[in-house]
């Protein structure tokens, strides 16, 4: 019981110095580790800009949380403090995350204010297209030397922006519609997603691919020494004790070979310390944290980036997945699917939506699909896999606005899926009969 007279909370922290750069890309390590032979590529195609040739494009490219923005980062201010020492004239603007525009219009615009002081701003709107990029050729003339732009998470970048950005716009000064004559302009295009560049038209492959830096996820040694960075940043002195960074990059590594997810684990571990009332983040607060990142990030899945008729599909699948007699085929999915909808009162799609749900998700990286051949007989058909483990996805799916459809038995049916025995489902706890119906399959 808590007296009404006592507040529980409590005015320090025992565990956190900083929690800032464990959650939030905005901290500038003031170290890179690890990353000595990008850095060198990165230096070497911009070393250029230094003593007032013309600037190479750049593509930085990699999976998630590996780097390349922080370095990114790094080299920018380097080379800033560099040319500025040196006299040379360059403007770098960015990185600018195209996540954040919806359009050409938009990104130009957020371009053209970057270069200009605060009582100069565009406005939202009010102009032509045209006319922002005129603005924007005008800012980049004024320069009157090498102006870069870095364009962070460049598969986000509105389509109409494609060419325009990445064709057009390193060309400028080539061009006779641009006022540019004496600024050059590099663009950096950062991406996390391969298949991106391969849909590219190769002219613009080729603008954008002059120098191409490639950042590979990190081994757990690695992981080890950014995270223990971090750690000696975030927790008070002594309260981690030696087997809290080793394992949590240990399991990174294992993962993707990301930072983020690395800082993640150490986030949480310290707050089931914290919450305990232990003085020190222990081994087995690690574990406990590196056992709901997964379903976390699951969470994420069917509370952000799915739409819920996405969601019911990837559930479907998971529940087609560990269902003993039958295989995880395209009918089968669609049938769990139809009774999942129901259960909790959504539409139901048609199967030829459900079909596109499922290339949606494995197009997420969320499911798998395999062709059969199904032999003498003809034909074939697909089997479907989940990339996650299926306890992780129901876990989170219990988590989740979806946990009324799943049925009451889903644990047994997993564990029996583990023994390889056969059980059918049953309907969700508090069904009425017309929904128990919808679980009685033939
Ligand atoms: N080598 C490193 N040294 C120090 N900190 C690092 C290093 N690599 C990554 N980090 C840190 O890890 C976090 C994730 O890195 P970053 O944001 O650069 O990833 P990213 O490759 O840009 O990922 P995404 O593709 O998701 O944008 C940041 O907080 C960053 O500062
Ligand atoms: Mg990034």
């Amino acid at each position: 019981m808590v007296e009404t007279d006592e507040n529980p909370f409590e005015a320090e922290d025992p565990i956190f110095e900083l929690k800032q750069p464990l959650k939030k890309d905005t901290f500038d390590p003031d170290t890179i580790f690890h990353r000595d032979d990008e850095i060198g590529l990165y230096i070497n195609a911009l070393q250029d800009v230094v003593v007032g040739h013309d600037p190479n494009n750049v593509f930085v490219y990699g999976p998630t949380g590996v780097g390349k923005t922080a370095v990114t980062k790094w080299v920018r201010d380097k080379l800033l403090e560099k040319a500025a020492e040196e006299a040379v004239p360059l403007e770098v603007i960015g990185p600018i995350n195209c996540r954040n525009y919806k359009s050409a219009y938009r990104l130009v615009n957020g371009l053209v204010n970057e270069f200009r002081e605060p009582e100069d701003k565009l406005p939202k709107s009010g102009y032509s297209t045209d006319t922002v990029f005129d603005f924007l050729y005008q800012e980049i003339e004024a320069v009157g030397g090498n102006v870069l732009i870095i364009l962070d998470e460049i598969d986000n970048i509105p389509p109409d922006a494609r060419n325009d950005f990445l064709y057009e716009l390193p060309r400028a000064e080539a061009s006779e519609n641009t006022p540019i004559e004496e600024a050059k302009i590099g663009l950096i295009g950062i991406s996390n997603d391969l298949k991106f560049v391969d849909a590219l038209e190769p002219k613009v492959k080729s603008t954008l691919g002059e120098r191409e830096i490639k950042f590979g996820p990190y081994d757990a040694n690695e992981l080890r020494d950014i995270l223990g960075y971090y750690a000696d940043i975030a927790f008070k002195d002594d309260v981690l004790t030696d087997d809290v960074v080793p394992l949590a990059a240990a399991f990174s590594a294992q993962e993707r070979g990301d930072v983020r997810q690395g800082l993640k684990i150490l986030e949480k571990a310290g707050e089931y310390a914290r919450m305990e009332g232990s003085g020190r983040v222990t081994e087995e607060h690690t574990r406990r944290a590196t056992e709901t990142i997964e379903t976390d990030e699951i969470l994420n899945y069917f509370s952000q980036d799915l739409s819920s008729q996405q969601s019911l599909t990837y559930l479907a699948t998971t529940l087609a997945i560990i269902e003993p007699d039958h295989d995880a085929r395209t009918k089968r999915i669609y049938t769990l699917y139809s009774s999942l909808a129901e259960s909790i009162g959504r539409r139901v799609k048609s199967e030829r939506k459900v079909y596109e749900f499922l290339d949606q998700l494995s197009m997420q990286g969320l499911v798998r699909s395999s062709e059969q051949n199904l032999g003498r007989k003809g034909g074939r058909r697909y089997i479907y896999n989940v990339t996650d483990d299926p306890a992780d996805i129901i876990n989170a799916a219990q988590k989740s606005d979806y946990s009324d459809a799943l049925p009451s038995n889903v644990w047994e049916i997993l564990q029996h899926h583990k023994e390889g025995e056969a059980t059918s489902y049953e309907a969700p706890h508090g069904s009425d009969e017309t929904q128990q119906n919808l679980w009685r399959f033939t």
